[in-house]
């Protein structure tokens, strides 16, 4: 793999800015943010008022702790554009997440809000070592969806030439990728590994691409199926971090010579990470819930965002800004198995150490009496492979989940092809427990 290491020169000076630079600067957007949202939405009037808090109280960073926190129920209870703070004509888009249930939650942007978030995903882009000038194909999905867009605007940002393919077509993707030759590839880590199935299935070799790096996120994902990517493609697989109700992807990205964890962009966004039970703000280094609030954002501030995503912050490395451990998973899609916590991640990482299984799995939960059983569906690389070595492989994840998860499993080995593939974000847990 190349050194794609940026030169110091092309990094926006804040980032590689002093620790005391970066807190005033937070300091006083934080304060602007504060009262923007207290002078134009409602709900944070009456929640401020009602905490007796007031905007002029926050005199350092640690005062933002006696603030109330926004949960993505109140986005709901909002909805579609209820927390604005500018006049509904000043929105120049909209996007969406779709919740797995009811409404979904409605983004409102300015244009001003939108130019702020080019400029961060530009910024992500090159801290992962795309180039002006460099291809980009983005096969996140377009539409409400943040991916598509947020990735097309930065990489214009930035100065390369975007292929709009948006998610599906997978033969397509690898047509593209093979007749244009991007140097940057934008889409989720599961996807990825669907477009390298298809290109062992034409017969191209993967690592034969033009492609250098690999921008990827929207999902967990684990430093094994990092290894897995890099190795098959020759291409470096970073990380990008966001979620569309504080923005959409460019958050937090990983740098692409140190793959140390994802640099926030603190100039824009100030991170606590809380204990999930109590609420209580933990120093950093712990592990917790990252709560998130918005330093700059004008068509709709949100004040302490309760991701559910947990982590932990480090300090800077690459970049002077402070780093979020990679995201292992989010509080609601935490497994709990007979009072064990597992994450999907997790299993993952169990499924990429075994030689002979491929990298698709799908955990499905099943309920046997009044138990939970957690059953693991993966495939062989090849089907060419007898009764006996189908139950070596089994028997053989099943330990590994046993001795590091430390959970028993059914291991389903089934035909290649036959777990589902992904083109977006991957569906990794169904839970069939509470049916009939
Ligand atoms: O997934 C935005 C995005 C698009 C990020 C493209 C990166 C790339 P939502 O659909 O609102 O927005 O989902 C946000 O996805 O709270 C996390 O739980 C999860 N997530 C996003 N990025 C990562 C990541 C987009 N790098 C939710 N690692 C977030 C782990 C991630 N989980």
């Amino acid at each position: 793999m190349k050194d794609l290491t940026p030169p110091r020169s092309s990094l926006d000076p804040i980032e590689i800015a002093s620790r005391d630079e970066i807190s005033a600067l937070q300091l006083t957007r934080l304060r602007w943010s504060l009262r923007h949202a207290y002078d134009n939405v409602p709900m944070y009037r009456e929640r401020f008022d009602a905490l007796g808090v007031h905007p002029d109280d926050l005199t350092c960073l640690e005062d933002l702790a006696k603030f109330p926190f926004t949960m993505k129920a109140d986005l709901r209870a909002n909805y579609p554009f209820g927390l604005i703070a500018v006049p509904r004509t000043q929105l120049s888009r909209v996007h969406a997440s779709s919740g797995t249930t009811g409404k979904p939650t409605v983004v409102a942007y300015t244009a001003g809000d939108i130019e702020n978030w080019a400029n961060l995903v530009a910024r992500s882009m090159r801290a992962s070592g795309t180039r002006p000038g460099d291809i980009v194909h983005v096969a996140y999905g377009y539409g409400l969806f943040t991916g598509g867009l947020g990735a097309h605007y930065g990489a214009e940002k930035l100065g390369c030439t975007v292929v709009p393919v948006s998610g599906g077509m997978t033969q397509r993707q690898v047509t593209l990728i093979e007749d244009l030759g991007p140097a940057t590839i934008m889409v989720t880590p599961s996807y990825m590994l669907n477009i390298l199935e298809q290109y062992r299935r034409m017969g191209l070799d993967p690592r034969a691409s033009a492609l250098q790096v690999g921008i990827f996120g929207a999902e967990p994902w684990s430093n094994s199926m990092r290894a897995e990517i890099e190795q098959s493609f020759d291409m470096h697989a970073v990380d990008i971090y966001g979620l569309s109700e504080v923005m959409g992807p460019g958050v937090a990205n990983e740098c692409v010579e140190t793959k140390d964890g994802l640099h926030l962009w603190e100039d824009h966004f100030f991170p606590e990470i809380i204990d999930p039970e109590t609420g209580a703000v933990l120093p950093d280094g712990e592990m917790g819930e990252l709560v998130l609030t918005t330093l700059t954002k004008e068509g709709q501030p949100l004040i302490r965002y309760r991701t559910r995503d947990l982590t932990r912050l480090m300090p800077g490395t690459a970049r002077s800004m402070r780093r979020i451990a990679k995201i292992t998973g989010r509080s609601d899609d935490m497994i709990v198995l007979r009072g064990v916590n597992v994450f999907p991640s997790q299993i993952e990482e169990q499924v990429l150490r075994v030689q002979g299984l491929a990298p698709y799995y799908q955990i499905e939960l099943v309920s046997r009496g009044r138990l939970g059983v957690m059953r693991v569906h993966v495939e062989p690389v090849t089907s060419h492979i007898d009764a006996a070595m189908r139950d070596t492989l089994a028997a053989m994840l099943a330990k590994n989940i046993k001795d590091v998860v430390g959970v028993s499993s059914e291991v389903v080995i089934a035909a290649p092809g036959s777990v589902p593939r992904s083109e977006g974000k991957a569906k990794r847990v169904v839970d069939n427990r509470y049916r009939g």
